[in-house]
């Protein structure tokens, strides 16, 4: 290969063009190749991309010499796109979600291991400096124990044909809990409407429940007048709000909480609110970074397969709840580290409460 990776892209709509931008702005990547079924999109390529060869068929590209292929395609197409990548001996990055269904993403992880090939996924939030710094905050304990974390992800549309607004927004927020806490919930309970259209959820609350007491609520909406994006952790000593959508201030945590006394007499803390300061690079530039890397040196990707695998089998589970009218679906029996082991530096909070075997979820 030397030392130049040369990359393809299937799919030139609205995520294409901006993964494309970011690998070639690597020195060590070159985009070859740009695949989309749509003729009159890859009009626009030859203008942007005057170097790179194009075609409407995937085929010409996996039988063309790139060394990896970026999958920027709707989700029902993730898995054969994939597999036909891997089979042909190409490196590979999907994008999020990895597939539509687990079978499909425990296939995907074990072909590529079986055939020493990269296989990752688009969880860009993983490579975003401020969810780093989240991170870093939460597994040095600096917040105290978590009591409870809440993400939203709301705005008007964009409306998917194929997939709910689970499927499309949640990888996103559960990809940022898994990565953040490095731990994955043991049960997941969802109630989800489709307004515009009955049949696709556009709005949708998620709660999660881990085994040591800590939960979690996600909520997404296609349905909502303004564009939110944000983490709320709450926490012990101190809790901290994670707004993608304010650059000036997008990690703030405070000095405040609320402990009970003797009499017992609820005391309130009102501290300092701080803005940690977050050195900015683009998240999609370290994720394709990330990818060469993987495919240079043989390193394993931080989004690697068996992450998007995790995300999948919660994906799943949802959908599970969802369908059975928002029943508990347990994950405990199928669940996986997202690290291997769990993380002691991880205080979270402790609860005596047992656990009910048939839901998963703590009593009281
Ligand atoms: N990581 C992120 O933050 C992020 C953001 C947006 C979208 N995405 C993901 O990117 C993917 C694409 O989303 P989008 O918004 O760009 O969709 P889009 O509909 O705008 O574009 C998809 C493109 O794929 C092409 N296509 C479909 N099937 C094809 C096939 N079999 N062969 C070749 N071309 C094909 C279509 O013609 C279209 O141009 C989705 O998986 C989505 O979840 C990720």
């Amino acid at each position: 290969m030397g030392n130049q990776v040369r990359f393809g892209v299937i799919g030139w709509g609205y995520w294409g063009p901006k993964i494309a931008r970011n690998i070639s702005s690597l020195s060590y990547a070159t985009m070859s190749f740009i695949c989309d079924m749509d003729e009159n999109r890859l009009a626009q390529v030859a203008m942007d991309y005057p170097m790179a060869r194009v075609s409407a068929q995937p085929a010409d590209l996996f039988a063309s010499d790139v060394d990896c292929v970026v999958i920027a395609t709707p989700v029902r197409t993730h898995y054969a796109l994939a597999r036909e990548a891997l089979l042909r001996g190409k490196h590979v990055l999907v994008e999020k979600p990895l597939t539509a269904s687990v079978a499909e993403a425990e296939e995907l992880v074990a072909l590529a291991e079986r055939s020493h090939l990269v296989l990752m996924v688009g969880h860009t939030f993983e490579y975003s400096p401020a969810v780093n710094e989240l991170r870093t905050l939460v597994r040095e304990g600096e917040l105290g124990r978590i009591y409870c974390i809440e993400t939203e992800r709301l705005n008007l549309g964009l409306f998917r044909n194929d997939i709910d607004v689970i499927w499309d927004l949640a990888p996103h927020d559960v990809s940022i809990l898994n990565y953040v806490l490095g731990e994955e919930p043991i049960s997941v309970r969802v109630s989800a409407h489709g307004h515009l259209r009955a049949a696709i959820a556009d709005n949708a609350h998620l709660d999660l429940q881990y085994a040591n007491g800590a939960t979690a609520h996600i909520h997404v909406s296609w349905m909502h007048p303004t564009k939110v994006r944000r983490v709320t952790l709450i926490a012990d000593d101190r809790m901290a709000v994670y707004d993608d959508t304010n650059p000036q201030e997008m990690l703030r945590l405070f000095n405040k909480g609320a402990d009970v006394g003797a009499d017992p007499v609820i005391s309130y803390r009102h501290g300092a609110i701080t803005i940690p300061h977050i050195e900015w690079v683009e998240p999609l530039r370290l994720e394709c970074e990330d990818f060469a890397n993987a495919i240079r040196n043989g390193t394993t990707p931080r989004a690697h397969g068996g992450v998007g695998l995790a995300v999948v089998r919660i994906l799943a589970a949802a959908q599970e709840s969802l369908l059975s009218g928002g029943a508990v679906v347990s994950l405990a029996s199928h669940a996986t580290l997202v690290e291997g082991a769990s993380t002691g530096a991880l205080r979270v909070a402790q609860t005596n409460a047992p656990v009910d075997a048939q839901t998963g979820v703590h009593a009281g």
